[in-house]
């Protein structure tokens, strides 16, 4: 696959197959992912594969913490504290969508939990990326770089023919996932990913979301503006 061809070919997949990734596999990606740029090359970012009984135990901790109402601790602002009404158009669109998709209802509250419950579970994915970054060591600029690593990521995963979904809710328990992964008291943790084979015949799989025409976002400045 080119490369144009790769991006086009990745989307968020939240139903997996089993199915083992070979450690070369998984390395390749790593190492594909560790190719993004970042300023003055300081390469800010961390990362943790769970899998196996670790992922797991993390799941049923993750889980339990969901089914007794445990509220989410972000340890970083994702968003800013007055949310541009285009974002929120476009966020109440998605939710809206894959409900349709999915089959669920407005008011089907005990459906809707099922779908925020999948978050919690990663999508019963069987490899789990945290990405973190140092706590003391991080601004705007470093999250920029790390998004550029998890993007590689992401690419890479699907140039292997694997699947991912990009989770923020993911950071809902940042003290279940401290007590997960060794020597991370000195991280904040950006983002999950979890990944694996696509279900093949999984209807959510088979959500597409659309994407803003580029002339909403985008201006060729070819000339300098006439006084
Ligand atoms: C930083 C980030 C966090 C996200 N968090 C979640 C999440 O918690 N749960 C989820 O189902 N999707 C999550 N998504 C996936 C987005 O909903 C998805 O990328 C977007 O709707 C576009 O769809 P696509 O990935 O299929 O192209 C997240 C995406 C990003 C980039």
């Amino acid at each position: 696959m080119d490369a144009i061809e790769t991006i086009y070919s990745r989307k968020s997949i939240r139903e997996y197959a089993g199915g083992e990734i070979p450690d070369e596999t998984l390395r390749r990606i790593v190492e594909a992912a560790a190719r993004a740029p970042s300023s003055k090359n300081s390469q800010p970012w961390k990362l943790f594969l769970l899998r196996g009984k670790a992922l797991e135990a993390l799941r049923n901790d993750y889980l339990n913490g969901f089914d007794r109402g445990k509220e989410p601790n972000f340890e970083y602002v994702y968003n800013p504290e007055r949310v541009p009404e285009s974002y929120k158009a476009r966020a109440i669109a998605l939710g809206r969508a894959i409900f349709a998709h999915k089959g669920i209802r407005r008011d089907d509250t005990q459906k809707r939990r099922q779908h925020d419950r999948e978050n919690f579970a990663f999508f019963g994915a069987p490899y789990l990326f945290i990405l973190a970054v140092e706590k003391d060591g991080y601004a705007l600029g470093t999250f920029f770089d790390c998004g550029l690593f998890f993007q590689n990521l992401m690419i890479a995963i699907a140039a292997e023919g694997l699947g991912s979904c990009p989770q923020f809710s993911a950071m809902s328990y940042p003290d279940i996932l401290h007590s997960h992964i060794p020597e991370s008291a000195n991280l904040t943790f950006i983002a999950a990913l979890p990944f694996g084979k696509p279900l093949a015949e999984s209807n959510v799989n088979n959500f597409t979301t659309e994407r803003e025409p580029i002339e909403k976002f985008f201006r060729i400045v070819d000339s300098p503006p006439l006084l």
